[in-house]
């Protein structure tokens, strides 16, 4: 299993540091969590703080865009360092449209989906997907509970599209993740389950191991 500590758990007074800890750590990707308070209702950071944050980890940028209009700033969070951008389903744009537009930036698109929406609703779109996000918590907030059954729509997808990684965020600590590894998920999220252990790194480890 890979890992992609969100950095919505750490310290955003230390970001560098906070930084540093998940590569020493050996963590996989690094998911950064962008909130517009109008998708959902909480505000986060965007591409400036993005951007700050690319010279103190070479590890890739999974950027999670839970904004209204993603496509008006794909521009802006590939030039901030983003190598896998993913954008709602539910957002207000043409899917279509907006993938073109993270391609044409040399990013890899990646879409995602609210726990209780369905896998259907992306099949349109998943052979130019390198990636699909399962939220198992509604997106807005971290440290919320897991909820197992968005997982069943990762076996759905990679019957459509084997090649297709899955990743599953929102409530993943060393017991959810375990539901996660059988599910099929590639790369689980974990913010509290990270940032908040006495040892992170060790946390990362043990997430890893899941389901080797
Ligand atoms: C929720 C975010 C998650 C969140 C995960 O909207 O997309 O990435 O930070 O945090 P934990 O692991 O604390 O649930
Ligand atoms: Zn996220």
């Amino acid at each position: 299993m890979l890992v992609a500590p969100s950095m919505l758990a750490s310290d955003f007074s230390h970001l560098a540091d906070e930084l540093k800890k998940i590569t020493d750590g050996g963590a996989d990707y690094v998911h950064l969590d962008v909130m517009d308070g109008a998708f959902v209702p909480n505000i986060s950071f965007g591409a400036p703080v993005i951007a700050a944050m690319r010279p103190h980890t070479s590890m890739l940028f999974d950027v999670h865009l839970m904004i209204q209009h993603p496509k008006r700033y794909i521009a802006d969070f590939a030039k901030a360092g983003a190598d896998i951008i993913s954008f709602h389903v539910e957002c207000a744009d043409d899917p279509a449209e907006v993938i073109a537009e993270i391609v044409s930036h040399g990013v890899r698109p990646a879409m995602v989906l609210k726990p209780n929406t369905p896998a259907e609703s992306i099949f349109p779109y998943l052979d130019k997907l390198y990636m699909v996000l399962l939220m198992t918590v509604e997106p807005g907030f971290g440290g919320q509970s897991f909820m197992p059954e968005p997982l069943l729509k990762a076996r759905q997808l990679k019957e459509k599209n084997p090649s297709v990684l899955i990743e599953a965020d929102g409530g993943i600590n060393a017991q959810t993740v375990l539901d996660c590894a059988q599910a099929g998920v590639d790369i689980c999220v974990a913010g509290t389950g990270v940032f908040k252990a006495a040892d992170p790194a060790a946390a990362i480890r043990q997430l890893q191991s899941a389901g080797c």
